[in-house]
């Protein structure tokens, strides 16, 4: 299958580590993105309809602050609809949709080129969480880099310090960033939005284990596998993990793993953040001037920070 030769090198590399690993982003097939949009509508999970509110609250001053006739660069637009809701307000000259998947976000593109004439749009399918190339056709001018949904949160720390800084980096003299951020809070809310009472978060989690076996041609057995969602406090992270229900061998083309009773495999962090620590990495990646909206409970932060001072 060489297609899907690197997923699959990818795939057993992580397997085989003393921690095995399976990468987050292959939680993300048709069926996983679908289960993942469900995810957004339960009651537990607060990130997605938290911010909403907050862009619907302040989206307004968002605007004011950010100025009209900016190029929005979007990093990882998805189907664009969290730029789109903000597009009477931003008022953008350009919107650059970029993503890993360029099919669908050319897709969800062209629709919206049609609703928004006025504004120049172009997509951009690439991985910008290693690198950030931007072509020509990008402005220089006005860059206003959105990063909703605490994404930046599935980073470790180190690594999301280097992504921003390689934002910054694009950001010239008068470029900004407007970046969701989830915040620290009650340890039972944050475990609940995270293993829900309709076990639609394990079933997210647990097909990650049919998408390696076809990637990979493994034999997991996925009834054979729990999902745990929990909060490490001193990490300050959500973890998200599979974990052996018995002792069981899984195999792959080449390759092989024995799990033990208990034994898990790591899928995903989502990092929390306290206000004033958000607000720090940004400056540490050279953001300045940095203003926060919240919510009434203070679960979740949209931040606008600029590139150079003002
Ligand atoms: N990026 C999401 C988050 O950190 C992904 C997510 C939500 C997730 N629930 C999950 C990942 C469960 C793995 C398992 O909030």
């Amino acid at each position: 299958m060489p297609t899907h030769a690197t997923a699959a090198d990818e795939l057993a590399a992580g397997l085989l580590l003393d921690t095995p690993t399976i990468s987050p982003k292959f939680l993300y097939d048709a069926l996983g993105s679908t289960l993942f949009e469900a995810i957004c509508e339960l009651p537990e999970y607060y990130p997605t309809r938290t911010e909403a509110g907050i862009f619907a609250t302040h989206g307004a001053a968002m605007a004011r602050v950010a100025g009209s006739g900016t190029t929005l660069i979007d990093l990882g637009a998805g189907n664009c609809a969290k730029a789109a809701s903000l597009f009477p307000l931003l008022q953008p000259r350009q919107y650059v949709a970029v993503d890993i998947s360029a099919d669908f976000v050319t897709d969800a593109l062209n629709r919206l080129q049609q609703r928004f004439p006025e504004i120049g749009m172009l997509a951009l399918g690439v991985d910008f969480s290693r690198q950030l190339p931007l072509p020509d056709t990008v402005r220089a001018a006005q860059r206003l880099f959105f990063y909703p949904g605490s994404s930046i949160g599935n980073f470790a720390p180190d690594e999301a310090l280097a992504f921003l800084q390689r934002v910054h980096g694009a950001c010239g003299d008068d470029g900004a960033i407007l970046i969701g951020i989830d915040l620290e809070k009650d340890h039972a809310v944050l475990d609940a939005a995270y293993d829900d009472a309709l076990g639609v978060t394990g079933a997210f989690n647990l097909n990650i284990l049919r998408h390696a076996n076809a990637l990979l041609g493994a034999d997991f057995d996925v009834r054979q596998w729990r999902h745990e969602g929990f909060f490490n406090p001193a990490m300050s992270r959500v973890e998200m993990h599979l974990t052996a229900r018995s002792g069981h061998t899984v195999r792959w083309p080449g390759g092989s793993r024995h799990f033990a009773e208990g034994e898990r495999i790591h899928t995903e962090n989502s990092y929390k953040y306290r206000e004033a620590d958000a607000v720090d990495l940004l400056a540490r990646a050279g953001f300045t001037d940095a203003q926060v909206w919240t919510d009434p409970e203070r679960w979740f932060a949209v931040i606008y920070a600029r590139g150079a001072a003002a």
